[in-house]
């Protein structure tokens, strides 16, 4: 689709200090492993940083006086949330988020569910804090993935404090119904668990039947709900450092702001002048980003269905595809593909050993590319 917005001739990251990009260094590989995109993000963004950068003073900075609405306006209009200011709470990013919510709702030798496979920092948010995590494999069905319910109620022990759910979810792109939500906390109730939801794809839901439901906003779960969010992901702002936590049990939310006081630092200035501008004024980059991706979407689900060897599951939501590459003759996929000059990130950080995650948001050439090397490497096998 034609959009005014350019998604094709983004500046080239390379000796930019891009963490994608440094990975490889000099070698010939194209990076498609850490969720950022090769893409420059919304001109109303670059427009608002340009204008702080302009003023020259960086000082300790509060929250932007229009910040706090924007965040009400973007819950409430995306997905009916009808959120109160004051549950806000900012933190440079979500991985802090999940770190502090470890140490805040369990103690030490307490556990803490998440279903696997997941985004390696809710397995390690618990382990760097002497947590245990309780992992409950998704199950596939019908070439879907699929919550274990039976697993889930076996899995609890006296010990359980703490549920951590991605929804969407990294990296199987499910964008969880209604139904399963309703289940997850009827689950929490029943046992009295926390529930925290790390919602950064919420942006991103591809599939035009589907509709991100924030899990808070289900029956009486705001009440033992912390839900983490940022522009960051959508908007392509993960190096700027500003995410934020709603939490509307005042009791969670006042236990959250001790477990960082004096060791979370403060948001930068630009963090805070980004997530204003993509809140308030990025809808139309954000729905042409979401065709561009779209059809990305449409060219990796095509191409890894006919490569042998390989499956991929449908993206509902995020930009990353799922791949279980265990059927390929070969030691290690991840190198292997690495060696064929295609990044991709390993599946065993996700607990899915001979799993890998492939990162479409790029230029749809340089990912063309890279498909066209995976296809070469498998059909030289
Ligand atoms: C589910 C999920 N949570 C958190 C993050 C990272 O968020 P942040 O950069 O705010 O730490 C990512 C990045 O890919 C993610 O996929």
């Amino acid at each position: 689709m034609q959009t005014q917005f350019e998604f094709e001739n983004a500046p080239d990251r390379r000796g930019n200090s891009s963490s994608k990009w440094q990975k490889y260094g000099d070698r010939d590989v194209i990076p498609l492993w850490v969720a950022d995109m090769d893409f420059r993000t919304a001109p109303c963004v670059i427009d608002a940083l340009a204008e702080r950068v302009r003023h020259g003073i960086f000082g300790y900075t509060q929250p932007p006086a229009a910040l706090p609405g924007a965040v009400v306006d973007r819950m409430s209009e995306d997905f009916g949330w009808a959120i109160d200011p004051d549950w806000i709470v900012w933190m440079p990013s979500l991985v802090v988020g999940l770190n502090v919510v470890s140490r805040a709702f369990a103690a030490q030798g307490e556990e803490i569910i998440t279903a696997t496979p997941i985004y390696p920092p809710f397995l390690s948010a618990p382990r760097y804090a002497d947590r245990i995590a309780t992992k409950v494999p998704l199950v596939e069905d019908a070439g879907r993935w699929l919550w274990d319910f039976d697993a889930l109620e076996k899995s609890v022990t006296p010990k359980t404090r703490l549920v951590l759910l991605c929804s969407p979810h990294n990296p199987t792109g499910r964008v969880w119904t209604r139904e399963e939500l309703a289940a997850l906390t009827a689950f929490c109730d029943r046992h009295d668990l926390v529930l925290v939801s790390d919602e950064i794809h919420a942006g991103l839901v591809l599939d035009a039947d589907k509709t991100h439901i924030p899990i808070a906003t289900i029956g009486n779960a705001e009440s033992r709900t912390v839900t983490l969010q940022s522009a960051s992901k959508t908007f392509n702002l993960p190096g700027l450092g500003c995410a934020f936590a709603i939490a509307p049990n005042a009791q969670l939310r006042a236990k959250l702001q001790s477990t960082m006081a004096g060791i979370v630092h403060h948001i930068g200035a630009l963090g805070f002048f980004a997530t204003l501008a993509a809140f308030r004024d990025g809808k139309p980059w954000q729905l042409a980003l979401l065709d561009y991706l779209r059809a990305n979407r449409e060219l990796v689900e095509t191409r890894l269905s006919s490569m042998p060897g390989i499956r991929t599951w449908h993206v509902e939501a995020t930009y990353l595809a799922w791949i279980d590459a265990r059927d390929l003759p070969v030691a290690n996929a991840m190198a292997f593909f690495e060696d064929a000059g295609v990044g991709l990130y390993d599946g065993s950080l996700f607990d899915s050993p001979g799993f890998l995650r492939l990162n479409f948001a790029c230029p749809r050439p340089l990912l063309t590319q890279a498909l066209d090397r995976m296809q070469t490497a498998i059909g030289e096998l």
